[in-house]
């Protein structure tokens, strides 16, 4: 799978571009504030729908247009598709493939996949449990359509139970109450179980990415840390275990005023060398660690779908040394990847691979 002609109109500080890319590496390179990371952007959406820098969508459109364009045409195996993507600061976006109207998001994501990592993507281990969790959730979701559905259907009985808590009844209306348990806990032990299997799924790519990475120096791991609490990885003690806590936490519940045990309450670890990384990790370790995640979803998604994702390296270089560059530049090998730099000799040794080297400087570029 890879992209070989994307279009922007308005889009950033993109006024109208039509850019061909090369199936291998993309070296992506200019100075600062020229429009490189909006390049990635702009790919990234066309496969998830989504921005990876903001959650304010409109935010993307020129600041003096009310309409933006981003068109990419996709080569997969047999198919060429064109998805576009309209913004439009007064409507809500419009996404299409050949055509056609798009209306969710994995639609997109199963024509066109991507990886993206970004300097922010340290977030994953600084940040708090909902960060990991929404991570682990978006990945599970785009594998898995039913999970999504799951999810939101916890959610939603989760509300309504909050919703009984915050009105701080002194008799609280015990039918209702435990028929919201009864649901809640059928749905986590489904949540909990595709949680824990994704993760151990990402750790078997993880660990040996890892100690190559890093010389064999770091060993990574990654523990599902659950409110819930249970013996077995087993989806029958999950749903009772969860049923009776909601049950004994009930009363704590109420003075809370919110439901304190269940997967939205749940972190990950991430562990190197035993020790949690968003504690004891260095600045250059958590990044590392982020960045073996993120290859290692690459591989997931391979395992999984049989194709491999395009790859969107934005400004991973600056931070590592010359070991650990050398290393990223081996696995490139299958996977169309974008690597933005402001410093081409800044990353490290690319001579055995396929390369093309694409120059932005202010919404254009020059391509040699
Ligand atoms: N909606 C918008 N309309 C017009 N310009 C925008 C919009 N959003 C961002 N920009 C501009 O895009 C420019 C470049 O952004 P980008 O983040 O892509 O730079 P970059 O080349 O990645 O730089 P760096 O090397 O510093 O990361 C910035 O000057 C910013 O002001
Ligand atoms: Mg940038």
């Amino acid at each position: 799978m890879n992209i070989y002609e994307l279009r922007l109109i308005n889009f950033r500080n993109y006024y109208n571009l039509t850019i061909e890319f090369f199936p291998y590496i993309n070296i992506i390179y200019g100075d600062n504030a020229q429009g490189k990371t909006n390049l990635l952007e702009a790919i990234n959406l066309v496969s998830t729908g989504k921005s990876f820098r903001t959650s304010r969508e409109k935010e993307m459109i020129n600041f003096n247009k009310d309409k933006a364009y981003v068109g990419a045409k996709v080569l997969g195996e047999n198919f060429e598709k064109l998805i576009e993507i309209k913004l439009d600061k007064n409507y809500s976006k419009k996404q299409r493939i050949n055509g056609k109207d798009v209306k969710n998001q994995k639609e997109l994501y199963d024509n066109f996949k991507s990886v993206v990592f970004s300097p922010d993507d340290i977030n994953l281990i600084k940040d708090g449990p909902n960060v990991r969790r929404n991570y682990i959730d978006n990945l599970i979701s785009n594998l898995k359509p039913t999970y999504q559905y799951n999810l939101n259907r916890y959610n939603k009985i989760l509300f309504q139970r909050n919703n009984l808590l915050k009105q701080n009844l002194i008799k609280i209306d015990r039918n209702l109450i435990d028929i919201f348990n009864l649901q809640l806990s059928k749905l986590a032990s489904t949540i909990i179980i595709e949680r824990m299997l994704i993760l151990e799924r990402l750790e078997e790519f993880s660990k040996v990415i890892h100690s190559e990475f890093t010389a064999n120096q770091e060993k990574i791991k990654f523990q599902y840390f659950s409110t819930v609490k249970f013996d077995k990885k087993d989806p029958i003690e999950i749903q009772e275990k969860t049923l009776k806590m909601l049950r004994e936490y009930e009363k704590m519940d109420l003075e809370a005023k919110t439901t304190q045990i269940g997967p939205h309450r749940d972190d990950i670890f991430i562990i190197i060398n035993e020790k949690d990384a968003r504690v004891f990790g260095s600045q250059g370790q958590k990044r590392s660690a982020v960045l073996t995640i993120k290859l290692s979803e690459v591989e997931l998604i391979k395992n999984e779908t049989n194709h491999y994702p395009i790859l969107l390296l934005d400004d991973v270089y600056s931070e590592l040394d010359e070991n650990r560059k050398n290393y990223l530049n081996r696995l490139f090998k299958n996977v169309q990847t974008f690597i933005t730099t402001t410093d081409v000799n800044s990353i490290g040794d690319l001579s055995s691979l396929e390369t093309t080297k694409i120059k932005i400087e202010d919404g254009t570029y020059i391509k040699s």
